[in-house]
């Protein structure tokens, strides 16, 4: 199927993409391809039959807590979830490690975001079960950047294209923006990336993350020039101002704004099959706008099989967290209802 992982997947949390190697990747996206007939609605499988997933949402999210619960019901499993810091025990003091020994009697799996950078990993010290970072803080999102590198293989594979030698430009809030931080170290895994960073001077992309590409030996441009950034990539990945990261709305709004791709300056500065992605929401409110609408008919815009993606990619880490892998086609069987367009 793919190489030696240097990972066993059994049990195991998945907190950072420091925990990956190239093979490890492979085995992901192989299992993850293997998901796709159940995610589209094709076949049904019941292999979780009878697990609980605890999704413990401490912080705004829409599609990444509701792709985990589609992807664990897409498995037969059941979801029990909170969302809001503020409806949570955390609101009354309770500590990380009393909250983490709780729901992970309660759960199989948890998939947990949090405001604060390292509490996913210091809440699945305590943890019974395993636990899959869904976002801690300005510091990592490993799955999207998992669905992300996923997306852009069956993006540039579609056109001839590889990971290795990518040419990607990403663009807005590097500094805080935890998904640019995942996939910059996911990108680590490969050969020859060109990389060009683009962001107003203080939302820069940390330093020991350019250090670590440039000491792989990818290629990092640093500039706060959309238009010449932009000219020769195979992927434009926008992202949001993280605007509550910032001290205050007033200094968020010092950048938001500044780096706004529509249909005109793709035409005029892209090449024709650049892909165009977000991690999502993007802030669509005038005075942001990082992404326009305009763009909703461009066929290289590839933000929705983005999130389409994400419920795979997301099957299969439960599938291999929980050691279901080779049960799931045993287990297999056909749709019997109206399946809809979606997926066509
Ligand atoms: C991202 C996040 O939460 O980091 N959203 C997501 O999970 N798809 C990006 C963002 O909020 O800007």
């Amino acid at each position: 199927m793919s190489g030696v992982c240097s990972m066993d997947f059994i049990g195991s949390h998945i907190l950072s993409i420091d925990q990956f190697e190239r093979a490890d990747i492979d085995h992901i996206f192989s299992v993850a391809r293997m998901m796709e007939p159940y995610a589209h609605r094709h076949q049904v499988t019941k292999v979780l039959d009878g697990a609980i997933l605890g999704n413990m949402f401490f912080e705004p999210s829409t599609r990444t807590r509701v792709s985990f619960g589609c992807a664990f019901n897409l498995l037969g499993g059941e979801v029990r979830e909170t969302t809001g810091f503020e409806n949570s025990a955390l609101a009354k003091g309770e500590s990380l490690y009393d909250t983490a020994r709780v729901l992970s009697g309660y759960s199989d799996v948890i998939a947990m975001r949090h405001p604060a950078s390292g509490s996913v990993a210091e809440f699945a010290s305590a943890s019974r079960v395993p636990v899959i970072n869904g976002g801690d803080g300005a510091n990592e999102h490993p799955t999207q950047a998992l669905l992300d590198l996923y997306t852009i293989e069956k993006e540039l594979k579609s056109s001839g294209r590889s990971l290795d030698g990518l040419r990607i430009g990403m663009i807005g809030d590097l500094k805080h923006g935890r998904t640019v931080h995942s996939l910059a170290k996911l990108l680590c895994c490969y050969k020859n990336i060109n990389l060009q960073l683009v962001s107003p001077d203080a939302l820069q992309m940390p330093g020991e993350l350019v250090e670590l590409l440039r000491s792989t030996g990818h290629q990092v441009t640093i500039s706060d020039n959309l238009a010449s950034s932009i000219a020769h990539v195979d992927i434009v990945y926008s992202t949001r101002i993280q605007e509550e990261r910032f001290v205050s709305q007033q200094e968020a709004d010092l950048y938001r704004g500044k780096f706004r791709l529509n249909q005109s300056v793709y035409t005029k500065h892209c090449e024709p099959n650049t892909v165009i992605m977000h991690p999502l929401p993007r802030d669509s409110r005038t005075e942001a706008n990082e992404l326009d609408s305009d763009l909703n008919e461009n066929p290289n815009l590839a933000i929705f099989r983005q999130t389409d993606n994400g419920v795979v990619l997301r099957m299969a880490l439960f599938a291999l967290v929980l050691d279901v892998v080779n049960l799931v086609d045993k287990s297999a069987k056909p749709v019997n209802w109206y399946t809809g367009s979606r997926f066509q």
